[in-house]
């Protein structure tokens, strides 16, 4: 098996995102709003310099991506903390793709950017989720009661984070 990790090429990669995203708002998953592949693509176009998507692809199929953004746009002195997240393929799950777009992608982009601290927040039923984070080096760090409004439920969400000092 070939594991590539690489940034995202918008053109190539926003229609394979924009499908893994439906795929885990279906599987309650992702809290991350629906994209399609023309709004994806001005996404990708438009980051900033602090800010990445990697994409991964295995034998040359897409396989996942990863990104990680600043997480408090509004304060300096919160420069230091970027905010991440990762979504693989259900095919391709448990073969790697998630860790290598962190140690191949995400985790290097942090140090470039001077991102000390990466949090997220992980809806609580997605124990896969939390136990991959945990994997990389993560630990929850807080308990949001009903933060996430879905269509009406409110689910609680854990916070979780990593320094990366
Ligand atoms: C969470 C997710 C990104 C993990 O990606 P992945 O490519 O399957 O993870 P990896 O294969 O790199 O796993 C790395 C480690 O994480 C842990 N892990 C991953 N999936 C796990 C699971 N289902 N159960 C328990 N531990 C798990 C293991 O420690 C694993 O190491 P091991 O294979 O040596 O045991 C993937 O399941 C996914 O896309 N889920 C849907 C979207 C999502 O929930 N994203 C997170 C919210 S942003």
């Amino acid at each position: 098996m070939t594991l590539k990790v690489e940034r995202a090429v918008p053109e190539r990669d926003a229609a394979p995102i924009s499908r893994l995203i439906n795929i885990c708002r279906d599987e309650r998953r992702t809290v991350l709003d629906a994209y399609t592949p023309e709004s994806e693509r001005e996404y990708l176009e438009s980051m900033g310099s602090r800010e990445v998507v990697y994409v991964a692809h295995v034998d040359g199929e897409f396989a996942g991506f990863a990104g990680v953004a600043p997480r408090y746009g509004y304060s300096e002195r919160l420069r230091h903390c970027g905010e991440g997240g990762t979504w693989v393929m259900p095919e391709m799950r448990g073969r790697g793709v998630g860790s290598a777009l962190w140690r191949e992608g995400i985790l290097p982009f942090c140090v470039e950017t001077s991102f000390r601290h990466v949090g997220a927040f992980v809806m609580a039923h997605n124990k896969d989720a939390i136990a991959f984070y945990e994997s990389l080096g993560f630990h929850v760090c807080g308990f949001h009661r009903r933060l996430v409004d879905w269509d009406g439920e409110l689910l609680d969400a854990v916070e979780i984070e990593k320094w990366l000092d």
